[in-house]
C-alpha cells in the first residue's frame, strides 16, 4: 500500500490501483492548498493596491498644505505701518511698531489687563517691533481698524471694543486679546505664518 504519511513528495513507487488513486488525491489536494494560497496572496495585494488611492486622499493636497503656510515678504513695510494678509481664510495684521508704541505697550501693568498678558509674551524676543496678530475681534468676530481708538491699537467699529499697541483689550465687550497665530522669521526680510 502506498504510504499516505510520507505524503506525495515521497519517492515510493504505486503499486496497484489503490496507490495510484491515493497519490492522484494528493496532488490534487496539493494544487487545491496551490491556488487557495495564490488567490489568497493576489487578493492581499489587491487590496492593498485598491486602499493605496483611499490612503492617499486621507493626505491634505498641495493646495490645502500650500495655504497651511504663508510666507510673507515684511521688507516693504515701514516702522508704524501695517500689512494685512490671509491666511486660512483668516485676516492677519503684520505691524512695524514704533518706538513709542513698543513703549506704551511694554508699561502697562498686568492688573490693568482684561486678559492679562505682558507685551513680550506677545512678540519674537528681539523683534519687538512687529507683532502679528490675527485681525478678528475676539467678541463677535470683526474686523478691527489699526491706529484708532482711545489706545491707539486697533479699534473694532461694530461695538466699540478698543485694543492697544499690543493688541490686548482694553475697553468694551471683547473679552480677550487678538491671537497670535503661529509664526516665524525665515530671515530679517520675511516671515512665515502657520
Ligand atoms: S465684534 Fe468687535 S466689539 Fe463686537
Amino acid at each position: 500500500m502506498f504510504d499516505l504519511k510520507n505524503n506525495q513528495n515521497s519517492n515510493q513507487t504505486p503499486k496497484n490501483n489503490e496507490d495510484y488513486k491515493i497519490k492522484d488525491n494528493l496532488k490534487d489536494e496539493s494544487r487545491r492548498n496551490l491556488l487557495k494560497n495564490t488567490a489568497y496572496a493576489t487578493a492581499g495585494v489587491g487590496a492593498v493596491c485598491a486602499l493605496l488611492p483611499f490612503i492617499d486622499s486621507m493626505n491634505p493636497s498641495k493646495d490645502v498644505q500650500a495655504l497651511a503656510s504663508v510666507e510673507v515678504d515684511i521688507s516693504n513695510i515701514k516702522v508704524g505701518e501695517e500689512k494685512k494678509v490671509m491666511w486660512r481664510g483668516k485676516p492677519i495684521f503684520i505691524k512695524r511698531r514704533t518706538p513709542q508704541e513698543i513703549d506704551d505697550a511694554k508699561k502697562v501693568e498686568l492688573s490693568e489687563l482684561k486678559d492679562p498678558q505682558n507685551d513680550s509674551d506677545r512678540v519674537k524676543a528681539g523683534k519687538e517691533e512687529w507683532l502679528v496678530t490675527i485681525g478678528i475681534c475676539t467678541h463677535l468676530g470683526c474686523v478691527p481698524i489699526g491706529g484708532q481708538g482711545e489706545y491707539k491699537g486697533w479699534f473694532c467699529p461694530c461695538h466699540g471694543s478698543q485694543y492697544d499697541t499690543s493688541a490686548r483689550i482694553r475697553k468694551g465687550p471683547a473679552p480677550k486679546n487678538l491671537e497670535i497665530p503661529p509664526y516665524e522669521f525665515l530671515n530679517d526680510k520675511t516671515i512665515k505664518i502657520g
